[in-house]
């Protein structure tokens, strides 16, 4: 059996279908805007999101309801072909979420030639990465991060750094 601690980040829940996956965005996303968009904990710089596992793991899935909790009505498309996608945050002024997928960039140079810096450096802004691991040395160190597993079909483990709370 697998442990429930793997690298420090707790499991969060098993997932049995994609819907489920959207969900738990969902939640999540409403959880960041509560800790850190209400003035309880305000943050000198954008939340960052890192997503890594197994390849179908369910990042975009994962995503796609994050955005919704958000309250983006926009369909959440995978940036693999543009790396990143910006998308305004209705309950934020000014803030913006960040879609960015590294699966197809060779290093964090390409990251660094779109400016990431500067949007990390923006506390309004929310951005997620898909295969974050690859520019981890560029990512703040309280990087939320998220891992999924492929277990079969329809189910998936998902692991957080993070469970909701500062
Ligand atoms: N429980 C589940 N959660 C999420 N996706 C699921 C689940 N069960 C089946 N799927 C399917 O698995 C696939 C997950 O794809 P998705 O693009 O979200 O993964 P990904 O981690 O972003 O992939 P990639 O590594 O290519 O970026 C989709 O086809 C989805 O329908
Ligand atoms: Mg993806």
């Amino acid at each position: 059996m697998r442990p429930k601690v793997k690298n420090k980040r707790k499991l969060l829940c098993a997932s049995l279908s994609p819907r489920e996956t959207r969900k738990i965005g969902r939640t999540f996303a409403r959880k960041v805007l509560d800790c850190f968009f209400s003035g309880k904990h305000p943050r000198k710089q954008a939340i960052v999101i890192g997503l890594e596992g197994d390849l179908g793991g369910g990042k975009t899935t994962f995503t796609q309801g994050f955005a919704k909790g958000l309250g983006i009505e926009k369909k959440i498309l995978s940036p693999t072909f543009v790396i990143m996608k910006k998308y305004p945050i209705p309950a934020v002024k000014s803030g913006y979420f960040y879609h960015i997928d590294c699966y197809r960039i060779e290093s964090s140079k390409d990251l660094k030639s779109i400016g990431i810096k500067k949007l990390i450096k923006d506390p309004k802004n929310i951005i997620i990465i898909e295969w974050a691991k690859k520019i981890k040395e560029i990512l703040p160190k309280n990087t939320i991060w998220i891992r999924f597993d492929f277990v079969d079909l329809k189910k998936r483990r998902i692991y957080s750094s993070w469970c909701g709370k500062n």
